[in-house]
């Protein structure tokens, strides 16, 4: 099949479809006990993203279960400090722990002319995927958004307030904004290298931009995505991006207006019959099933994702969650969930 005739590809591009597509944020992962027998054999985490027969296997794993529409790469936002030359490590129960990156020298320090070799074994996983991906199957390519990247590099853990990125980017602008120009930067070459291995869509996760006030989020997340698609659309036109700046409730609207982006996945406190009122005219809207209700499963879980398709399925539409697919979502339940989109009609 030709790359353009897929199903989920002409969802992002506004052409009418049989269906709405689906995929899941994190469809790839610890619920799976295939998942878990993978990671088990592949070693650290950051070894299975780094390993193209792993990380290939496990990408194909909930394509086969499911018959999702659209694959995403296995792989996470943290691969770019870890190409830098930041330390980046996964604990067991704890998430990521990076060497916290606190000073002007150590934002001056970084080298962003090693990144695209230090991720070559990612650009073999994408291209071994084309090959091995069904025909229909559109395979996208992802990155982390500048902000939050940063908020990870500086505070060398998840946070709940982004405290530590808050505290240097107030106290020391112009060395935060030094970090957040070498990420837009190394971004956009490792996104532009993705596309070159076969990606056909790209998504930007800025998992953190809700915690920001209105004149630093358009700094440092609406402009540097504002500069990165400006930089994709010049080197790879016929790609199209979805960004998820999320937590940003009414900025939705302004994000997708002035960055240019086709699609915006939506988080799951946005109301549907907003997005289609206000965000449907201008994109593609990616959402937002709550995770938990995927867990809950049963009547809930099938009245929340009718009523999305409901409101949202008549226009340009993906189906997803409004954030990943947490560890004890029984698989069941996503098998359910796939039947139910694939069986409503527009
Ligand atoms: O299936 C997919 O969606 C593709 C793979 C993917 C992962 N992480 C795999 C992963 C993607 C797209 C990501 C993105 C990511 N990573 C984000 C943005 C989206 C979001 O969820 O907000 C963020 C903030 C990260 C950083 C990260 N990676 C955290 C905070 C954690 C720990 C939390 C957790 O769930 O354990 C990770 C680890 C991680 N990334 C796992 C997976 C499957 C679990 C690690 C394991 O298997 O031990």
């Amino acid at each position: 099949m030709q790359s353009s005739e897929k199903r989920f590809l002409k969802a992002l591009r506004g052409e009418p479809v049989d269906r709405p597509p689906i995929w899941l944020m994190r469809q790839a992962g610890r619920y799976l006990p295939e998942y878990k027998e993978r990671r088990a054999i592949a070693g650290s985490f950051l070894d299975l993203c780094y390993s193209p027969e792993h990380a290939i296997e496990v990408t194909l794993q909930p394509i086969r279960r499911f018959g999702f529409d659209a694959s995403i790469l296995f792989s996470d936002i943290l691969v770019i400090p870890d190409a830098l030359g930041q330390d980046v490590r996964f604990e067991e129960g704890v998430g990521p722990v990076l060497e916290p990156i606190t000073t002007a020298a150590q934002i001056d320090a970084l080298d962003g002319d090693r990144v695209l070799d230090h991720l070559m074994p990612v650009f073999k996983t994408i291209s071994g995927l084309r090959a091995a991906l069904p025909d229909e199957t559109a395979l996208i390519g992802f990155a982390g958004a500048p902000w939050t990247v940063a908020t990870y590099m500086v505070g060398g853990r998840g946070s709940p307030d982004q405290g530590a990125a808050k505290a240097l980017g107030y106290s020391d602008p112009e060395a935060f904004q030094r970090l957040i120009d070498l990420l837009t930067e190394v971004t956009g070459d490792y996104l532009i290298a993705q596309v070159v291995a076969g990606a056909e869509a790209l998504q930007v996760f800025d998992t953190w931009a809700g915690s920001l006030p209105a004149p630093f989020f358009r700094k440092w997340c609406l402009e540097p995505m504002r500069r990165l698609r400006a930089r994709l659309a010049d080197q790879c036109p016929n790609v199209p991006v979805i960004g998820f700046p999320k937590g940003v409730g009414a900025s939705y609207e302004t994000y997708i207006r002035e960055t240019g982006i086709n699609a915006i996945s939506i988080d799951t406190g946005v109301d549907p019959v907003w997005a289609a009122k206000v965000l449907q005219p201008l994109g593609t809207v990616q959402g937002n099933l709550d995770p938990l209700a995927l867990v809950a499963g049963g009547e809930t879980m099938r009245k929340s994702a009718l009523h999305i398709l409901d409101t949202l399925g008549h226009g340009p539409f993906v189906f997803n969650l409004g954030h990943g697919i947490v560890p004890h979502t029984p698989p069941e339940h996503v098998g359910e969930l796939v039947e139910l989109v694939k069986g409503w009609k527009p």
